[in-house]
């Protein structure tokens, strides 16, 4: 069940909890000026980007953009829910939170994500109540014991059953009376050609995939014989967004504090077996590759070292290709454990034991090792072989970008395979050289094309825009006039238009503060933007505002009237592909109006 927090708890504990104190238990903070810096915790850097406002009570990072208040640092940097973050501070600070049971009005006004998540829960537990059934979860329930699954592991893991037919799942909707339109967006049924819906999930062993604060954001379900797909999973959805989640955190949390470490596998099952096992601290990624994001989301909140549990295969080596730069990058140690030819973590412990298991974890290779001894099994120490292994080592070598860590590596591999060190090196150099040069080309080009239109860049644009918004979290007094002067009518960026106008909104019912702000805003990025333009320590004027606002209307009417210009002329000339072109340019301008 929610809980409902009363605005002003939420004001109290924001008043008490300072949230320098807070971020400088948790980061090295430096004193500079007015504000506090130090290395920000979301994302490596060696340089402090990271400022902490104290008359504010505002934190944001110039290099990666995060940003927001207490709670939201909380949120991000333990990797829980805004609940959980209230919760844990006014602990802290010993102020009473009346946890109350919602009312029916209450609960309207729920974000429509918490409904989601609600709808989700409700499913899952139709999912559990059909695996438990005696008469429709016959099969499944022999299949996961077939599969050696004891039944506590079973419920700490949620594990159901979506019937077979294409409206079990419906049916139940129906009866709960749950929307149709809000499951289809977290994708439990998909629309039919004609009308109606069917249930995407059917005659599968199911998988509830939670969150780290168990808000349940997706599902995975695989089928109990040797059809396809084998596995099926929720698409992406507002709560479900595969490069960011990891199954099996909610229960690998406190195994992962306990012993630092972290097993990352690939397979459901395998999380699941390894639990079974002992070994709690275990998560898999969600069908698809490893991603910056996953690493930061375990070094956050969960441990400082993991083993990646990988085939010994091709794909599994390429797998641990792509990995290794992410890991070095982020300053986590990993390490790469293969089991047995043939074996994954689940057939492994069932077959060997966890004593077995717990050897060979002990014999993992770190990461780079693995990839050199890997690459010597292929390529062997002749003189083609070392020329072929070094080929092979100047990616991921390239990707680590501290230099000093990166020569590190480059001497151990020269060592082992008993060549010039400096040669190495400069091959590894070229492909840095070469990576910088394709990273950085798309943006050149979308440099040389907007220099080569007429039209202003449209971060010229946006950056007008956002010196409006920074202005009005500046100097409040003006949001009257910017609301006369019609302003947002000819803002080009829509999640601009959308922060402006809950500005205004958030003045008008009276509450000033920033934080208070930050709160009403549902999208983290949102948050981020925020703070950066209220960290602008730009001294605003009447006059000077009044000033900005008339040059910024002026300067779009014109631009407005240019293209109505251009469209007669069009019109008049005939030339008809301009003349749509136009149109359409006339028409987006509307859009993004509204
Ligand atoms: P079991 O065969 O049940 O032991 O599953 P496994 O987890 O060992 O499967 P496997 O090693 O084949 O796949 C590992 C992971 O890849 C799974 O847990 C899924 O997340 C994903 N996966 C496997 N097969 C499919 C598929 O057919 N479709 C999708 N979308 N994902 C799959
Ligand atoms: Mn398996």
């Amino acid at each position: 069940m929610a809980i409902f927090i009363p605005e002003d708890k939420l004001a109290e504990i924001r008043h008490t909890a300072d949230i320098v104190d807070i971020i400088s238990e948790r980061v090295v903070l430096k004193k500079a000026g007015k504000d506090y810096v130090g290395l920000c915790p979301f994302h490596s850097e060696k340089t402090p980007s990271f400022t902490v406002s104290q008359t504010k009570q505002i934190y944001h990072c110039f290099g990666c953009g995060a940003g927001g208040d207490v709670f939201s640092f909380l949120m991000k940097h333990e990797g829980i829910s805004f609940a959980e973050a209230v919760d844990s501070l006014a602990r802290r600070y010993g102020i009473d939170l009346p946890t109350r049971k919602m009312t029916p009005a209450q609960k309207t006004r729920l974000s429509e994500r918490q409904r989601l998540f609600d709808i989700n829960r409700q499913v899952m537990e139709f999912f559990q109540s059909r695996l438990a059934d005696r008469t429709s979860g016959q099969t499944a329930r022999a299949y996961l014991k077939k599969r050696g699954m004891r039944p506590d592991v079973i419920d700490a893991f949620s594990l159901g059953y979506a019937p077979d037919g294409w409206d079990a799942l419906i049916h139940f909707l129906n009866k709960k009376q749950i929307p149709l339109s809000l499951a289809e967006k977290i994708g439990l049924i998909i629309p039919k050609e004609n009308n109606g819906y069917y249930d995407r999930f059917r005659n599968r062993i199911m998988f509830p995939i939670f969150d780290v604060t168990r808000q349940v954001i997706g599902f995975g379900g695989r089928v109990m014989d040797d059809s396809k797909p084998k596995y099926l999973n929720s698409p992406e959805t507002p709560l479900f967004n595969k490069s960011r989640s990891l199954y099996g955190v909610h229960a690998a949390r406190d195994k992962c504090r306990e012993t630092g470490m972290v097993y990352i596998v690939e397979g459901y099952f395998d999380v699941i077996a390894l639990h079974q096992h002992g070994f709690c601290n275990a998560v898999a990624t969600l069908g698809t590759s490893l991603t910056a994001e996953h690493v930061r989301l375990l070094k956050r909140g969960f441990a400082k070292k993991a083993v990646l549990v990988f085939d010994p295969d091709p794909a599994g080596i390429r797998a641990a290709h792509r990995a290794v730069s992410l890991f070095i990058n982020e300053g986590v140690d990993a390490a790469v454990l293969v089991l047995t030819d043939g074996y994954d973590p689940d057939t492994y412990l069932f077959e060997f034991g966890a004593e077995a298991f717990e050897r060979a974890s002990a014999g993992a290779l770190p990461m780079m090792t693995f990839l050199t001894e890997s690459a010597i099994k292929t390529h062997g120490l002749s003189i083609e072989g070392k020329v072929r292994i070094i080929s092979e080592m100047e990616e991921p070598l390239a990707c680590i970008e501290d230099k000093v860590t990166r020569s590190i590596y480059v001497r151990d591999l020269s060592e082992r395979l008993n060549v010039e060190e400096s040669a190495v090196m400069e091959r590894v150099q070229t492909a840095a050289a070469r990576r910088k040069k394709t990273a950085s080309e798309p943006f050149f080009e979308k440099q040389m094309a907007s220099a080569l239109s007429s039209e202003p860049m449209p971060s010229d644009a946006v950056r007008f825009e956002k010196r409006i918004l920074s202005m009005m979290l500046g100097y409040p007094e003006i949001l009257p006039e910017v609301e006369k002067s019609g302003a947002l009518n000819y803002f080009s960026d829509p999640r601009l238009v959308r922060m402006a106008n809950l500005i205004l909104r958030h003045a008008q019912s009276g509450k000033g503060d920033l934080p208070e702000l930050m709160n009403r805003m549902e999208e983290e990025e949102d948050r981020g933007i925020v703070a950066s333009l209220a960290m602008n320590q730009e001294s605003w004027d009447r006059k000077g505002c009044l000033g900005l606002l008339s040059q910024f209307v002026q300067s779009r009417t014109r631009r407005q009237d240019t293209l109505v210009a251009q469209i007669k002329a069009a019109e008049a000339s005939h030339n008809h592909d301009l003349l749509v072109h136009l149109l359409k340019e006339k028409q987006q301008r509307a859009i993004n109006r509204h």
